[in-house]
Parts: C-alpha cells; structure tokens; sequence
C-alpha cells in the first residue's frame, strides 16, 4: 500500500495556516490554489496550471449543470511525524476517475497528469495541511462537462478542476444508522451508475439522511433497488459486517462505489487473518452481526452503535 510523498523535505509545521486546528470540522475552508486543466472533446488533456482558489464561471448551459455530465474524486493529503507531506493511494482515485469518465463520455487525465495535479494542489496549498493528529487536506478533484449543449449529448468542452479543504473526520463518534426503505441510491446490477463516483449519485440520497437526520440518526443505509433484502452503501461510505473471524461486504457489483478505504481494509483484513468475502449480504445478516462499520476517504473507518429498520434495532 504505498504513500506517495508530495513534499522533498520537511514542511516547517511553524508555517501552518493560523487556525484553530481543532475547530475544522468537515466543511469548506476556502485555501489559497486551485489546479485547473481543460480539454475540448476528442482531445486529451495537456498542461493544466495552478490558479488562486476561488468561483468558476460556467456557461448556463455547461452539461455538467444541465444533464449531470460531472464525476468527481475523494483523497487525502497527511502530514508525516517529520512534517513531510503524503498521499494516500492517488493512482487508485485516478484509475477510479477515468473509469466514471468511460460511462459518462467524457476524456479524462492520464494517470500521471491526475497525479501531478493532485500533487501540485496540495504543495501550492501545503499551510492547509493540518498538523500531525488534527486531521488532513482533503483534495477533491472534479471533472466536468463545461462545454454548452442544449441537446442530450456530450459536452464540447471538458474542465478538471482539483481544489481543497482541510478536514478532519465526516462524522463525529460511532454512527447511528437509519435503514432506508422507501428511497434508493442505485439501481441494482450493473447497467447503473451506482458504481462510479457521479454527482448524480449525492443529491437523490438528501431527501432520506435530511428526514433520518431529523429524527436523530447519524446517516442512513440504502438497501438494494431490486429486492430490498440486501444493503448497500451509506450516503457516503462503504459498509462491512462482522461476524466472528468473517467480515463482508457488498460486493462491487455496479451498484456499490468501488471505495478505495473499502479496498485498503480487505486487504488489510486478509493480512490480519481474516475471512473476507465481497458477497451480497442481507438486512438479516447485519441485524445478526456482531459488529458493523463503515470505511470511505471522508469517513475513514467509523463504527456503527446501531442499526434501525422501521424502528427495529
Ligand atoms: C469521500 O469519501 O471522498 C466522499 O466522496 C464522500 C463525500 C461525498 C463526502
């Protein structure tokens, strides 16, 4: 599992920003660059720079604003004991990126490029890498339609913008889950979108965690669209059950976001002598389990004190 160093020698931890690091939350701070790269259609992304953060101008009509043509990305940037700056996995998150960008038409930076515009990201904005154990710079890359089309087609233009915050974890303490049963994330199988990284994927979950949250709960569990038996994912993080020396979770099935902390404690789990099945897992199984939590770049690894379904813990 590799760290990518952004950072050639020590960062002075003197040079921070001037902030309460332990107020930082999970929220929009705005820092100080921003790294933007376009492309026209049928062409491949160049030379990207860095720019002061701040609002972009888009056209009205930009299909990412209009019919949803936009995916976008999660990761982290972490200060090491020695002030040095790494990221974790950054090549997972851009094969994950041009994978979303396949489905959605739309060109994607290469491998290389997507890491150099994290990197230089999070270097130009490197006093808003918290401390050592006040949290992370939480990077998200985002990649969109911004050409204008009136027509349900590709658009004729594409922006990859990488901008930052930093962060500390999504949720405080141990989730209080809601299981959803009237709404859905994903449809079920494969032909979906459930599996990449869309903004399409976040707005149709507010209506449930507003309600959810309303009454108390934490976030909510979705269930899968075609039975309604098996769970799915959290409104923004990937679910594991465990029971005895066996752990499972969702498989990657189309449906479920292929999370890279999902992928990382699989592996971590199999090293540790575990039994890890990537298999569908009913309601049932998980009201049964001895434990449950959940993982997601945002999220981390979060346990989860209680499950309710229609009011049944
Ligand atoms: C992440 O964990 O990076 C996510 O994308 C979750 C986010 C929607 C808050």
């Amino acid at each position: 599992m590799t760290l990518h160093s952004v950072s050639e020698s020590g960062v002075d931890v003197e040079n921070c920003a001037d902030i309460n690091w332990d107020e930082i939350g999970f929220s929009p701070v705005p820092t100080d660059f921003m790294y933007v790269m376009k492309c026209a259609k049928g062409d491949n992304f160049s030379e990207g720079s860095l720019v002061p953060f701040g609002n972009i101008e888009i056209n009205p009509f930009a299909t990412i604003i209009n019919y949803g043509q936009g995916i976008f990305e999660g990761l982290k940037a972490y200060r090491t004991e020695d002030g040095h700056i790494v990221l974790f996995r950054p090549e997972q998150n851009a094969q994950r990126m041009k994978m979303g960008a396949d489905r959605f038409c739309m060109p994607s930076p290469s491998i290389d490029q997507f890491i150099n515009a994290v990197k230089q990201t999070a270097l130009a904005n490197k006093r808003w890498v918290p401390p050592l154990g006040k949290g992370s710079l939480y990077i998200r890359p985002l990649l969109m339609g911004t050409g204008a089309s009136l027509s349900v087609v590709p658009a004729p233009e594409y922006t990859l913008v990488v901008y930052c915050t930093p962060v500390t974890n999504y949720h405080k303490g141990a989730l209080n889950l809601k299981v959803e049963s009237k709404f859905y994330r994903a449809i079920s199988g494969t032909g979906g979108t459930g599996g990449i990284k869309s903004v399409t994927n976040y707005a149709p979950v507010y209506a449930a965690t507003t309600a959810a949250k309303a009454d108390g709960f934490s976030d909510v569990l979705f269930l899968d669209s075609a039975t309604g038996k098996n769970i799915e994912e959290v409104s923004a993080c990937n679910v594991f059950v465990v029971k005895g020396n066996s752990i499972c979770t969702p498989e990657a099935n189309g449906a479920i976001l292929p999370g890279i902390t999902r992928k990382s404690i699989i592996e971590i789990a199999l090293d540790l002598g575990y039994q890890v099945m990537e298999r569908a897992v009913s309601l049932e199984e998980m009201l049964d389990a001895d434990e449950v939590f959940c993982t997601g770049t945002a999220v981390v690894v979060n346990s989860v004190s209680s499950v309710t379904y229609k009011e049944t813990r």
